[in-house]
């Protein structure tokens, strides 16, 4: 048959295949999201995210020390502190759980990059976001305090802040904290389009941190909606935001395309809890292959258009990567 262009000619060995691949990924641009607790020697598996764990201080080493092995580029800390009040003051306490992390984290592994998860969730009674007014959330009331949480987790050792708990305004309040303390070169990377997700479920459960009442849709944005998505990711840039994130990333790859053609800054995906538990749970019954499955969505999420990859698979990929099984 006389065929002028035959796109398999490309695809007919492995090295070639190898040779032509348009998705090129690094081990450093992997960010793996970590839970730290109160206590001593705790290792505790998180019964809704089969293979990770809840660590106290004293445990962390072990997990940092495999991830800077690996080559994974950095950390995200989440505390989940012991006592929570109406106000989340434990989220900016100098001897709070997450800057004890921090320390920690500093201390016995500093070739990490450690980022400071900024939100009020996982230190408020009633689990939002925020300072309550009645049943909503204050917005510039909030600010202050995550202006707070921002410069203590700075303080403690965190080499870059991301702001998740979608007030507008915050980036601006964060920048103008941090610069004002003479952290000018601390970076933001902005959860600028996250999504009222049912994604975040497994999550939830690992940080003690669902509302009491209620849902984050008047802060978290409708999952229907793209061009408010990229208004919230020009607003963020020009606030003055360093990294712009998406977040979930796995059916949300429209948006990271959008938001890489958009903007000039770096894009970051989160691939989630709940997208993390689906593999796990749908593996362990025998449906799909794990390692294949994290590989795809790791691909997919870099060809949409991610710099930055946060992910609980972040160790694993690592390995993959280095085995050549994607990029
Ligand atoms: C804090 C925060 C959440 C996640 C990251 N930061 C939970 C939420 O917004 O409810 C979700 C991460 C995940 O699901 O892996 N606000």
């Amino acid at each position: 048959m006389d065929l002028r262009y035959r796109p398999r000619r490309l695809r007919s060995s492995a090295r070639l295949r190898k040779m032509v691949r348009e998705t090129r990924v690094d081990k450093s641009s992997l960010i793996y999201p970590m839970f730290v607790t109160e206590g001593t020697n705790v290792k505790e598996e998180i019964p809704s995210m089969a293979g990770q764990y809840r660590y106290s201080v004293d445990r962390m080493e072990e997990k940092l020390t495999e991830l800077a092995e690996a080559g994974v580029g950095g950390v995200m800390l989440f505390g989940i502190p012991d006592h929570k009040d109406e106000i989340g003051s434990g989220a900016y306490a100098e001897d709070g759980i997450v800057q004890k992390g921090f320390r920690k984290a500093k201390e016995v592994c500093p070739e990490l990059y450690l980022i400071g998860d900024v939100c009020m969730c996982e230190y408020t009674s009633h689990g939002h976001c925020g300072i309550l007014h009645g049943h909503d959330v204050d917005n510039d009331k909030t600010l202050d305090s995550l202006a707070k949480i921002a410069l203590s987790q700075v303080q403690a050792g965190a080499d870059m802040v991301a702001p998740s708990d979608m007030m507008d305004g915050r980036v601006g309040a964060i920048r103008e904290m941090l610069d004002s303390n003479g952290f000018t070169n601390t970076p933001i990377m902005a959860y600028s389009a996250k999504f009222a997700s049912a994604f975040y479920g497994p999550f939830r459960d690992a940080a003690d941190s669902a509302p009491a009442f209620g849902d984050r849709r008047s802060y978290q944005m409708d999952f229907h909606n793209r061009r408010e998505a990229l208004r919230e990711v020009l607003l963020d840039v020009d606030e003055g935001a360093d990294i712009i994130m998406i977040k979930p990333a796995m059916a949300y790859g429209d948006l990271i395309r959008e938001t890489r053609d958009a903007i000039d800054l770096p894009v970051a995906a989160y691939s989630v809890s709940g997208e993390y538990s689906m593999v796990k749970t749908t593996a362990a019954a025998g449906f799909l292959d794990e390692a294949s499955i994290v590989c795809e969505m790791a691909a997919c999420a870099y060809r949409a258009g991610t710099d930055i990859y946060i992910t609980y698979f972040a160790k694993e990929l690592a390995r993959y990567m280095d085995e050549g099984r994607l990029g």
